[in-house]
Parts: C-alpha cells; sequence; structure tokens
C-alpha cells in the first residue's frame, strides 16, 4: 500500500493544473491528519474508539460559514443540491453525483461520478449558447476572459417592481468606467432558488435593458440572482444582445443574500470544459 503522504503528493501534482486547483489542495492537505487517526487495515477507516472523540475535528466547513463575524470572504455560489431549481423543470436539479465505487463496496477509495446539466446553480453563459456560428468557432467556456471574470465589482439592488428594462438601467446611474455589476432582484427576495420548482416569474433583462446597457455603460461582466440573466418573456433577445459582441460574460444564479450594496473584489472561475457552452462557477467576494 501506498503510504498516505505519497499518495497525497502524487494527486497535488496531478491537480496542480486544474482551476480549482488552490481548493482541492486545502482539502487534499487536510487529509493526512485524517489518515493518522485510522487504522493498520485501512488508514480511512478510523479506529471506533477514537471516533467519538474525534467526530467533532472531522466536522466539515460548509460554504456559508466562510462569511461569518469577521470574514473578509463572501462565498457567492450556490451549493448544488439535489432540490435546487433547474431550468424549465419541477423535479429540481436531482440526483448528481454518486458513488461509483465505494470503500463498502471493496474499493480501495471512495470514487464518484457526477452528471449535472452545463447550467445549472451557480454557472456562466459563453457565446455559443445562443449564437450558433460562435459556438461552432468554438467560443465556449475555456475561451472566457479570466480578466473579465476577477476583478473589482459593483454589487447593487435594482427596484422590485420591474423586470430589468432601459428605464430602470438608466434610473440606476451606473458609473462610466464600473466593468462588472451584480444585480440583485426580488429573485433573491422570494428566495427562488430555494424552490426546486422552475419559476417562469423571476427577475431578469428585458431586451431593451440589456440593449441600454451595452450602449451607454463599460459593464462587461453581468451577474444575476436566478437561473438567467433575461427575464423568461425576451429570453432569447436579451441573451443575443448581451453575447453577440463576444466582450460580455454572463453569470446566473449567484447568491446574493446577505450581502451589502457595493464594492468587492469579485473573484470567479469556471471549469475549463472544452465544447461546452455553460459551466459551473466558483464565485466570491472578498471586501
Ligand atoms: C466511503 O463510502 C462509504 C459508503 O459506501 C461510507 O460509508 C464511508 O464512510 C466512505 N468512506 C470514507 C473514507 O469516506
Ligand atoms: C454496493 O454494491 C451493491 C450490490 O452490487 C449495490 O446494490 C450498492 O448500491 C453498492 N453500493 C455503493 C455505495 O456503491
Ligand atoms: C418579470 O417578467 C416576468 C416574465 O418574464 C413576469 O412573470 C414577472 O411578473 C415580471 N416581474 C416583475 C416584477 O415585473
Amino acid at each position: 500500500m501506498r503510504s498516505p503522504k505519497r499518495w497525497t503528493q502524487k494527486a497535488i501534482r496531478s491537480m496542480a493544473h486544474g482551476v480549482a486547483a488552490s481548493l482541492l489542495l486545502l482539502l487534499l492537505l487536510q487529509i493526512p491528519s485524517s489518515l493518522s487517526a485510522g487504522s493498520a487495515a485501512h488508514p480511512a477507516y478510523a479506529d471506533p474508539a477514537s471516533c467519538a472523540a474525534s467526530s467533532l475535528d472531522l466536522d466539515p466547513m460548509r460554504g456559508a460559514e466562510h462569511d461569518g463575524a469577521g470574514g473578509r470572504i463572501l462565498d457567492i455560489t450556490h451549493a448544488y443540491r439535489e432540490d435546487m431549481p433547474s431550468w424549465e423543470s419541477d423535479e429540481g436539479l436531482g440526483r448528481f453525483v454518486w458513488l461509483a465505487k465505494s470503500m463498502a463496496n471493496g474499493s480501495q477509495a471512495n470514487n464518484s461520478d457526477m452528471k449535472l446539466p452545463a447550467h445549472s446553480g451557480t454557472h456562466v453563459d459563453a457565446p455559443g449558447h445562443v449564437f450558433q456560428h460562435y459556438f461552432e468557432a468554438g467560443f465556449d467556456v475555456d475561451t472566457l476572459d479570466l480578466h473579465v471574470l476577477n476583478g473589482p465589482a459593483l454589487l447593487l439592488d435594482v427596484p422590485r417592481d420591474k423586470n430589468i428594462t432601459a428605464e430602470v438601467m438608466e434610473s440606476l446611474h451606473i458609473p462610466r468606467g464600473v466593468r462588472r455589476v451584480l444585480f440583485r432582484t426580488l429573485n433573491t427576495d422570494r428566495q427562488l432558488m430555494w424552490k426546486k420548482e422552475f419559476d417562469t416569474s423571476y427577475v431578469g433583462f428585458m431586451k431593451d435593458g440589456a440593449q441600454w446597457l451595452v450602449d451607454n455603460t463599460d459593464i462587461k461582466l453581468v451577474g444575476v440572482d436566478y437561473l438567467s440573466v433575461a427575464a423568461f418573456d425576451d429570453l432569447i433577445p436579451s441573451h443575443l444582445v448581451f453575447l453577440e459582441s463576444r466582450e460580455i460574460i454572463l453569470v446566473e444564479a449567484l447568491n446574493l443574500e446577505n450581502v451589502k450594496p457595493g464594492i468587492y473584489s469579485l473573484h470567479c472561475l469556471p471549469l475549463r470544459l472544452r465544447g461546452a457552452e455553460g459551466s459551473p462557477i466558483r464565485c466570491i467576494l472578498i471586501k
């Protein structure tokens, strides 16, 4: 059997190229301490006697706790859940990860498989999403500009009684030079991302609102708090307006609860899914 240390080093080497490498490394670097409590049979099976005493230490830290009092990092990504809403479905996302190989069934390690629509949960759209010629030319999520996805961003509240029209956009008075804006809407108040059933009455951009943004602002990253930047009634027209120039990146289904309006440092990293016009994305704000 390979020693836990060698296993960890090998894993680190092979994952160092991944986009989310730093997050994975954090997880991996915690492995040796839990391994050391293991029995001789398999280092990951805890010695039953030490189980009760160590169980407190083994509680995984969940996203929501990163933004505890005094925290500087706000996680604005929704965790993937079976009961999170999924596009035009009443059933929610459903099962998206399962153990393909498990220690309980005699495997050396637990290994999960996953399957999920590229546009589920907190995700990003690439130009190929609504333009066939961009799709064919390869404008997939791996071509999105990390300089647009990372940098100063403005979080603001939009009026709760309308979709985002040209009139609404104008009333927000977003200064020239602002390149990234996260729009918090009625969707957050209605907690739509916590309802399993897809809801077509969500707030989003109407075509004239998208056009106003393109014509009158310097915004290159548009973030919203439900599954689409475009209102359901203007679904394709608004996407076409945003994505035509290939300069604007759309980040959808952000979790903007419990965040004060203002300026933050935004950091968003999609997966490098070649050939995909959408991808799950991890987004954080740093105060
Ligand atoms: C592996 O998965 C099994 C379920 O098949 C679970 O009981 C066990 O706790 C897992 N082991 C580890 C080390 O995560
Ligand atoms: C283990 O194998 C049994 C029998 O093939 C199967 O029913 C069960 O779902 C498997 N469990 C896991 C966690 O893979
Ligand atoms: C926004 O538009 C949707 C249709 O796309 C509609 O159902 C909803 O009522 C509108 N919301 C508001 C606040 O006007």
